[in-house]
């Protein structure tokens, strides 16, 4: 369980977490055996955190999604070693949201999230009146969420398979914060549920098991400006989601996710003869689906964690508002356009599904090398930013140091009110983000920009900016 206590400390130390009874996994955590503390930041103060590393590689912090300069981000550039601290004073000037944070060493993100080094940020705007539920482990409730593999003897394993290097690891069991398939006691009436989707690159579409409507109500970057009914919800890695449910009913439900199959992970279309091999889903075998499903299902059905109601008497509000009170900052017209180009071979086809070399994917045709700056980019401009993917596989684009509008998504435009502001977003065909920087990153800790696919980022798909 992640407590709701930050403290200022956070050591990055070797645990053991017993994810199944009797068989204990080597495991990383910040101060904990598994996962990091929750961190509940306030806009407008500065949150004073120090950083030690137990461990014996290289680590970073980075708070993925806050608006802070280069030089606090926790990038790979600042990156430190074992036994050093690292102190950041990070000014919080983020409205309300949920936010991620993880170890961001190049090459190393995949192994060093899966081992542990993971957790969640909230943080509170006292100049807004939250009309959400929001006491805290009452009816306020973090799920991290994510999957991971185990061998035969039940102790957690991160082996990449070829598929697994290719599409991005997936591992055969759930969990959220740490648990598999946790059971949690609700009050009978509107709870607010902050899902984090902090696996390696396993993507999520939640529901329900008895189908029941709920309420989206923050995206990446905080509340959205009305909430929004639903039944579904998908979220690809790194995203969070904030949702409202309504357990006046005291029915006990559970809820699922219908898994986005490795047709789902094709954006469709034919995928010419390099793409044989891709043709095939988790079991290696061929799906009927084929390659051709946007986002289909493989048709199973993961079973996430279930929810008991209560005796205790609903608390909080009895009604959700109308309207929200979203952060609404104008971007206006672009005065520039930047293209990317998701590529999964930088390379020679065969080094690439080898793929030992850690380097065969790309951004613009070149692999991400951390003394080189790929962008230079001016504070207070509005970009707009196309991203496109050189193969038809599903990724997503993340963006450091700001929040954005998505526009348009394979040629459609998309109503922001919907999405609200993202620091995430999938791709599965040109997308389009809107996006202005006022934070400042000089070439010795500028931001990145990379897939959030930990795979795909660690072999390379990465690139990085300065702001200005
Ligand atoms: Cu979640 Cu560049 O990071
Ligand atoms: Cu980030
Ligand atoms: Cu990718």
């Amino acid at each position: 369980e992640i407590g709701p206590d930050a403290g200022n400390t956070l050591d990055a130390i070797r645990g053991t977490h017993e994810f199944i009874a009797g068989a204990p996994s080597e495991t990383w955590g910040y101060s904990q055996d598994y996962l990091g503390p929750l961190l509940r930041f306030r806009r407008g103060r500065t949150a004073n955190i120090s950083v030690a590393n137990r461990l014996d590689e290289p680590i970073t912090a980075h708070w993925h999604g806050m608006h802070v300069p280069g030089y606090l981000d926790g990038g790979p550039q600042l990156a430190f070693g074992p036994g050093e601290t690292w102190a950041p004073e990070l000014p919080i000037d983020h409205p309300a949201a949920t936010l991620f944070y993880h170890s961001h060493v190049h090459g190393r993100t995949g192994p060093q999230v899966y081992r542990g080094l993971a957790g969640m940020i909230i943080i509170d705007d006292p100049e807004i009146d939250d009309p959400l539920p929001r006491n805290y482990g009452v009816n306020d409730f973090p799920l991290i969420v994510q999957d991971r593999g185990f061998d035969r003897s039940g102790r957690m394993t991160y082996n990449l398979g070829m598929m697994d290097r290719m599409h991005g690891f997936r591992g055969d069991e759930i969990l959220v914060n740490g648990v598999i398939r946790p059971k949690l006691t609700v009050p009978a009436g509107l709870v607010r549920l902050r899902i984090l989707n902090a696996s390696n690159s396993r993507v999520y579409d939640f529901r329900f098991n008895d189908g029941r409507q709920f309420y989206q109500v923050a995206s990446d970057g905080g509340l959205l400006n009305v909430p929004l009914a639903t039944t579904s919800l998908q979220l690809d890695g790194a995203e969070r989601a904030e949702i409202v449910v309504n357990f006046s009913d005291r029915s006990p439900v559970s809820l699922v996710s219908h898994d986005i199959g490795m047709g789902g992970m094709m954006n469709g279309g034919m995928m010419g003869d390099r793409g044989g091999s891709m043709m095939m889903d988790d079991r290696g075998m061929m799906g009927d689906r084929g390659m051709m499903g946007m986002a289909g299902n493989s048709g199973t059905t993961l079973d996430i964690m279930s929810f008991d109601v209560g005796e205790t008497a609903p608390v909080g509000p009895a009604s959700l508002p109308t309207t929200l009170p979203a952060d609404a900052p104008e971007l206006g017209d672009p005065v520039r356009r930047r293209d990317f180009t998701l590529n999964m071979h930088t390379g020679g086809m065969m080094r690439g599904m080898m793929g030992r070399d850690g380097q065969m994917m790309g951004i613009n045709g070149e692999p991400y090398i951390m003394d080189r700056i790929d962008e230079t980019v001016r504070t207070g401009e509005t970009e707009l930013w196309r991203i496109n993917a050189d193969m038809m596989m599903r990724h997503t684009f993340h963006v450091h140091g700001t929040s954005f509008r998505v526009v348009s998504q394979n040629g459609r435009s998309v109503d922001p009110a919907r999405i609200g502001w993202k620091d995430v977003v999938r791709v599965q065909g040109p997308t389009e983000i809107l996006l202005r920087f006022d934070k400042l990153a000089s070439q010795e800790t500028p931001f990145m920009y990379h897939c959030h696919i930990l795979e795909h980022e660690d072999a390379g798909m990465m690139g990085q900016f300065t702001v200005t």
